[in-house]
């Protein structure tokens, strides 16, 4: 993570190369705005009158400080409607801040989070705290400053410029203790985010099931985390026909990537975290068309983010008791591969006839999730790059979430709504339920043609393996690549990471998130 400094400070004593200022929708520059923009001879309330700048979300003004205080350049960059700024706001705000902020070769960034101020800009009913906004401010700003750069060779002297360093600047000593705590946290999540986005941008060639196995093993060693890793020999012995069978086409043996993180009590049921990782979906037999088809190496992002979010939780210490179960393969139509109508046996004993090999994502998570049962888990979320159909429901704006317990939904919408990363629940009915049954096996895994309602259709396959445990199924194939988020850049999102770690840190308070709140519980 790029190096982050605390500093309290005079406004127009800090020295810095670009001083960004938060600015809401207001009439006209107000409070410590006002007082620069006298000092620089009104380029503000012009920009405002003539409509430039407002202070709409994201909008930006970058204005050169002309020697008039210690700082260089003045940043402004929008958060929208007083009284309507959330902390998503903000986390964009820095995220474009951060990103125009490089792109003028700035090396260092400064953030003003004046003590008190930014709260009095916020919503009625929920109101930020400093901590909360910093801690918004920083992430944004490290998200949006990720490259993935790995592959590319730079010529001396054509290195592109990079921000080395992020300043947070209050205007109280009081509040730096706070503004510390929350800039810590920060990096930690943005680590976590950076480490699924990495592993989600490595091609095929690298990201194999045992790239994956080899990196959980590393994580493990670094913090407080057991991780087994289940081979094929293994899987055999506990009957994942299912799993295996996916498997069959490629020679990249597969893995069961098993992550154990104990901070919580001894005795308390865990959370688990269930992850596909497909580490490249050629579609199998049922092959998929070549346009495109080299994204699929992102087709082991909720293995991704089940990594991440592991790493976050241990380092951030969360007292609870978290499982990622990983089941990662790679779908190839090599000679060994199923083929449409053969029938495969899973670990629950249930049969499955294959009638498309490209609908192998549901095929793992059923072993992976007949698994999950052993740790007896208080709640199962998996996430997975499942269907193409999400996409066509929500775009990149939102993952699908279904299950078979409401409030572990409700819960994890809060999560969403408070990070950013939208959850939008789709409906998991009985009728659904009739439509995976097959003529010759217990099931089928695609629905018969003109059933409709494919991310339905992947939820309900996998419902009879989440069995009774409460379970929630988030499908992220439009969220996990390309968003638009202005701290999201192109590829890779990292998406999940952030809303687990919420989810699991109201969890470990009690599970007295906001939503459940609402509910009296
Ligand atoms: N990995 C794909 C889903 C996907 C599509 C992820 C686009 C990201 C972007 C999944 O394995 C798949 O192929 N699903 C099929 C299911 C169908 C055969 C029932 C799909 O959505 O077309
Ligand atoms: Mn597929
Ligand atoms: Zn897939």
């Amino acid at each position: 993570m790029i190096k982050t400094t605390l500093k309290s400070e005079k406004l127009f004593q800090h020295k810095t190369p670009c001083l960004v200022l938060f600015c809401s929708e207001d009439k006209k520059p107000a409070g410590e705005l006002k007082k620069i923009d006298q000092a620089l001879n009104g380029p503000v309330a012009s920009a405002f009158k003539d409509k430039r700048f407002e202070g709409k979300p994201n909008q930006t003004l970058l204005l050169n400080a002309r020697g008039s205080m210690k700082a260089e350049n003045v940043l402004l960059v929008g958060i929208g409607k007083p009284k309507e700024v959330t902390e998503e706001n903000l986390r964009q705000a820095a995220g474009t801040a951060s990103s125009l902020a490089e792109a003028s070769q700035f090396k260092k960034i400064t953030f003003y989070l004046p003590d008190g101020e930014l709260e009095k800009a916020l919503t009625k009913d929920k109101k930020l705290s400093t901590g909360e906004a910093a801690r918004a401010v920083a992430e944004g700003s490290h998200l949006a400053l990720y490259h993935f750069h790995q592959y590319k060779s730079v010529e001396k002297g054509e290195e592109p410029s990079r921000i080395e360093e992020i300043i947070l600047l209050s205007n109280s000593k009081s509040a730096l203790a706070k503004l510390k705590q929350a800039s810590e946290r920060a990096s930690k999540i943005a680590e976590g985010v950076c480490l699924a986005r990495d592993l989600q941008s490595h091609p095929s060639n690298t990201a194999t099931p045992t790239y994956l196995a080899e990196t959980a093993k590393k994580i493990a060693a670094k913090h407080k985390i057991i991780c087994k890793v289940l081979g094929e020999k293994e899987m055999q012995k506990l009957g994942m026909g299912s799993l295996l069978g996916v498997a069959k086409g490629s020679h990249q043996p597969p893995a069961l990537i098993i992550l154990e993180y104990k901070g919580g009590k001894k005795n308390e049921a865990p959370i688990a975290i269930v992850g596909k990782a497909v580490t490249f979906d050629t579609g199998g037999i049922s092959l998929k068309p070549p346009a495109n088809m080299h994204e699929m190496k992102m087709d082991m992002s909720g293995g991704a983010v089940t990594i991440g979010t592991l790493q976050t939780v241990a380092s951030l210490k969360l007292p609870i008791n978290v499982v990622g179960l990983i089941p990662s393969v790679e779908n190839m139509p090599g000679g060994s591969a199923i083929k449409p109508g053969d029938i495969l046996t899973s670990m629950s004993g249930k049969t499955i006839e294959v009638l498309n090999t490209d609908a192998e994502g549901r095929l793992i998570l059923a072993d992976a999730l007949s698994y999950a049962a052993r740790f007896k888990p208080r709640a199962v979320i998996d996430l997975a790059t499942l269907t193409g159909a999400v996409i066509m429901a929500l775009g990149n704006f939102a993952a699908g979430v279904l299950g078979n317990d409401e409030k572990l939904i409700d819960n994890l919408k809060a999560s969403g709504a408070l990070t950013g990363e939208r959850l939008w629940q789709l409906p998991l009915w009985d009728e659904h339920d009739k439509e995976t049954k097959s003529n010759i096996a217990d099931l089928k895994n695609i629905a018969s043609p003109g059933v409709g309602a494919g991310t339905t259709m992947g939820a309900a396959f996998l419902k009879p393996f989440a069995g009774d445990q409460p379970w929630a199924h988030l499908d992220i194939a439009g969220t996990s690549w390309g968003a638009k988020k202005p701290y999201t850049p192109k590829g890779a999102s990292g998406f999940g990471v952030r809303l687990l770690v919420n989810f699991l840190e109201q969890e470990a308070k009690g599970g007295k998130s906001k939503s459940a709140k609402k509910h009296g519980k």
